[in-house]
């Protein structure tokens, strides 16, 4: 095989940047692993709409059975979001042994279990690095680079859109429904955005993040939610008064076997480094008993940012095609775990 053929759910926000970089960095890539990555379909829901890259037009449908039931499509890559479907469509193409990214903190956090599950029964990898923090490596950093540490404490900002809303409510003075409206047309708020204003989104990544981190599956009720639709103007100027920054943060601490793990609007003392992550920016503190404190720290959403970790996945899977090795991938030691979890 010369050349790895993808078949891209989604030509939204994250499917757009995952194009791109796949196109401006093909020489690259195909250094890195040894073959030539081709997209080779594009699903999307309206076949009407023009693209921003007029160019890939052309293998647009809307028929997920033209990815699905295409036996030379290696990889999907899915970032339509949603749930149900997304799930469906997964489960489809890792039945086909077809190897998987998403970028799906909503599903992996709530059936991040049966999907690894499958994947580990077809021998597929199933990467999901873009789903927490963007751009930030942080799952491939927890599993990888704290493997040999015990993690006590993960805090930060996690969610863009509230990062980005409290920030220019702070600076500006801004209104929070326009600054929400900025942040949906830049691309970084969900399709709801009620799942970033009411932390459901910053709830499920620090389920994700805890789970992964603490290597003990989280249950995502078990996650203590408050968002910042009732954070207005005057609470921030009043904070301001005092030294302090409104920001919505993710928390997840363990005390032996007890985990406690919650996102709530907090004050946090302008000498404190979260008080400075602004904008679209999230930043995780994350604390090991060995390694003590370390710090993480960069885009939290947007186009290019979060397809910067898309495709760095699909790069892992194709070198994994390249020495045969899929199914072993970065999760595999917390599948069992995960899968017990959803099973009860
Ligand atoms: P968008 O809404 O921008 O894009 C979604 C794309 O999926 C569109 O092309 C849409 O088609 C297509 N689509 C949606 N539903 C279906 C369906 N049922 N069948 C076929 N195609 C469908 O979303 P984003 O790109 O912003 O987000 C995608 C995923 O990435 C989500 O899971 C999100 O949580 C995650 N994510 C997003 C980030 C961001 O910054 N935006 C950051 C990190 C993760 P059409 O174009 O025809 O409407
Ligand atoms: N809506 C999410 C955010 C996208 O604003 O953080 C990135 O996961």
């Amino acid at each position: 095989k010369q050349t790895v053929r993808v078949g891209l759910m989604g030509f939204g926000t994250v499917g757009t940047g995952v194009v791109r970089i796949i196109q401006a960095h093909q020489e690259d890539l195909q250094k890195q692993t040894g073959l030539g990555i081709e997209i080779s379909k594009i699903l999307v829901q309206n076949a009407e709409k023009s693209r921003s890259i007029p160019s890939m037009e052309k293998i647009v449908t809307t028929d997920v059975h033209d990815i699905l039931d295409d036996e030379g499509i290696d990889v999907v890559v899915e970032v339509i979001g949603g749930i149900s479907q997304a799930k469906d469509y997964i489960l489809a193409a890792l039945d086909r042994g077809k190897h998987v990214v998403t970028a799906n903190k909503d599903l992996m956090a709530l059936h991040g279990g049966e999907i690894l599950q499958k994947a580990e029964e077809k021998g597929c990898d199933v990467f999901y690095e873009a789903s927490v923090a963007g751009g930030i490596p942080i799952l491939r950093a927890l599993v990888e680079g704290f493997s040999s540490d015990r993690i006590t404490k993960m805090m930060g900002i996690v969610n863009g859109t509230t990062n980005y809303i409290l920030s220019k409510m702070s600076q500006e003075g801004a209104d929070y429904a326009e600054v929400l409206k900025e942040a949906q047309a830049l691309g970084y708020a969900e399709a709801d955005p009620t799942s970033d204003v009411e932390g459901f989104d910053a709830a499920r990544k620090m389920a994700i993040l805890a789970t992964l981190g603490f290597r003990v599956p989280m249950k995502l009720e078990d996650v203590d939610v408050k968002g910042i639709s009732r954070v207005s103007k005057e609470d921030i100027a009043y904070g301001k008064k005092l030294g302090y920054e409104v920001k919505l943060l993710g928390l997840a601490r363990r005390d032996g076997e007890a985990i406690e793990v919650s996102v709530q609007p907090t004050m946090v003392a302008k000498s404190h480094p979260l008080a400075s992550v602004n904008g679209v920016f999230n930043a995780v503190y994350v604390h090991g008993e060995a390694v003590g404190e370390t710090m993480f720290y960069g885009p939290g959403a947007g186009e290019l940012p979060t397809a910067t970790a898309v495709v760095s996945d699909l790069v892992t899977v194709v070198k994994n095609m390249k020495l045969g090795v899929n199914g072993r991938g970065m999760v595999a030691p917390y599948k069992e775990k995960i899968l017990k979890e959803d099973s009860q």
